[in-house]
């Protein structure tokens, strides 16, 4: 049989396509070798948010004194949280599965493995069946890397060290949890961990964890969880896995942190390998499939989106690609801009940055103006974050005076920050936003304030 779209992986980029594409009316097949949903809902961005409410839930027991709730028989029970996070996967991958019915999307539960073209189409082969299709689209995400420490792969053979995956399966919350990478997954499951009880070392190569976030953000959370207790060695190397041991040097200094258990989050790579691009002559970048704002690659007809473009690799902009290649297959004129994506990490208080840092906007030459506000100036922040120390700051261009980058840390950020990417995205300027009314007594309010000290 004949496809109008054959689409591999179906995680957020493949099944949103295979719906969006289903429901214009394209014949369209999916292929998914593991599970539909992919990292984001399987293991990754839903899963971790289920185990990070509970420790958010934990912390406030714990810390409730000083909100004048005293609970002495706090119970933490991880076996409780992995079961309801599975609970919810489960209903998450239950209305994926129901809206590609609905769409009409027919789904084959195997690996795909891209054989050629002829005259009928691109020829796809899933065990001994081969399918053919007018146009393809390769959503086959990304993969943990791997660095050749020594001892890493056994470590990881054994179980003694995890990925993102293994972590959110964990029977145990481990005595101690040694955690390689300082970016958004070693910061949330530090966060975790450390609110079950681990005592987690994280070890970061760079001098500053949480990669591109302002400094002064990042800074704010390294702060924070220093005092909930979480090692941070920073500018440190990881050397090798040895038994119970993660051996590390800074500065030539070697040293050795016990572990009961490792989690490897050193990044992600594009999953490309063994997929047969090179039959149809799909552009590669370091393993990553080049595309243009269309998500359309080298060959006519081949459209990628998601991880496996190595642009941001995040489960939103995946969405996006998804929405711009199926328009584009539609004939409707669509880009995917990525100057206001924003990014969010989950950690108590939380994170969310959307446009142009101050290093950002240095390197690009633009100059702007910046104000700071601390969250404390909201009064629900105040009401509700004793002792906290959260900041906004908003970052205008100096010439035209459009806002051009939003960085919060606090709570209530993941949910604020859409708004602070639609200013940008919009251009709006400080005059205009002057005069927008926010909801009072909110903490949104802080970038209102922040305009008015511009
Ligand atoms: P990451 O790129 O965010 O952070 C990796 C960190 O590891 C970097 O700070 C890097 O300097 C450090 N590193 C690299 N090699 C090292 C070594 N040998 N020793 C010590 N440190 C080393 O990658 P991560 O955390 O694995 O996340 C992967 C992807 O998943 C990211 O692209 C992220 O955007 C996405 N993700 C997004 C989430 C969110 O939006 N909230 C949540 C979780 C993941």
């Amino acid at each position: 049989m004949k496809y109008d779209l054959i689409i591999i992986g179906g995680g957020p980029a493949g099944y949103l396509a295979a719906e969006r594409a289903g429901s214009a009316g394209l014949n369209v097949l999916l292929f998914e070798k593991s599970h539909l949903g992919g990292v984001c809902l399987n293991e990754g961005c839903i899963p971790s948010k289920t185990l990070l409410h509970s420790a958010k839930i934990l912390d406030y027991s714990k810390f409730g004194e000083k909100y004048g709730v005293v609970n002495e028989n706090t119970v933490f029970s991880h076996e409780t949280v992995i079961k309801r996070k599975n609970k919810v996967v489960k209903t998450l991958t239950a209305g994926i599965n129901a809206q590609l019915k609905k769409s009409k999307v027919q789904v084959v539960e195997d690996t795909a493995r891209i054989m050629g073209k002829d005259r009928d189409g691109f020829i796809i082969g899933a065990g001994s069946d081969t399918y053919t299709a007018d146009r393809l689209l390769i959503a086959t995400g990304s993969v943990p890397v791997v660095p050749p420490i020594p001892g890493l792969s056994e470590g990881l053979s054994k179980g003694f060290v995890l990925t993102n995956k293994e972590i959110l399966d964990i029977e145990n919350i481990p005595e101690s949890l040694v955690i390689i990478g300082g970016g958004v997954i070693g910061l949330e499951m530090a966060s975790y961990f450390n609110s079950g009880g681990s005592k987690v070392t994280v070890i970061e190569m760079l001098d500053h964890i949480a990669g591109n976030t302002d400094r002064e953000i990042s800074e704010i959370l390294l702060k924070n969880y220093t005092k909930k207790g979480v090692d941070f060695k920073l500018g440190c190397k990881v050397t090798e896995i040895g038994d119970g041991l993660v051996y590390c040097e800074k500065d030539g200094q070697k040293a050795a942190v016990e572990a009961k258990k490792v989690l490897l989050s050193i990044g992600r790579k594009p999953s490309t390998a063994g997929l047969g691009l090179e039959n149809i002559g799909v552009e590669l970048n370091r393993g990553c499939i080049v595309i243009d704002d269309c998500c359309r690659t080298n060959i006519p007809g081949v459209y990628a989106a998601g991880d496996a473009t190595g642009k941001l690799m995040l489960a939103h902009v995946a969405y996006r690609h998804a929405e711009v290649c199926v328009n584009n297959i539609l004939g409707k004129k669509d880009h995917v801009r990525y100057n206001a994506i924003p990014s969010v990490i989950y950690t108590n208080p939380e994170v969310a940055c959307v446009g142009e840092t101050e290093e950002s906007a240095k390197n690009k030459g633009i100059e702007y103006l910046k104000a700071t506000v601390p969250l404390r100036f909201s009064g629900r922040y105040l009401a509700e974050n004793e002792g906290g120390d959260g900041i906004c700051k908003v970052l205008v261009n100096s010439t035209h005076r459009n806002i051009i980058g939003v960085h919060m840390i606090g709570n209530y950020s993941s949910e604020i920050i859409y708004g602070a990417g639609l200013m940008i995205e919009a251009e709006l300027r400080i005059d205009e936003l002057k005069e927008l009314v926010f909801p009072h007594p909110t903490v949104c309010e802080v970038i209102r304030e922040a305009l008015f000290m511009m």
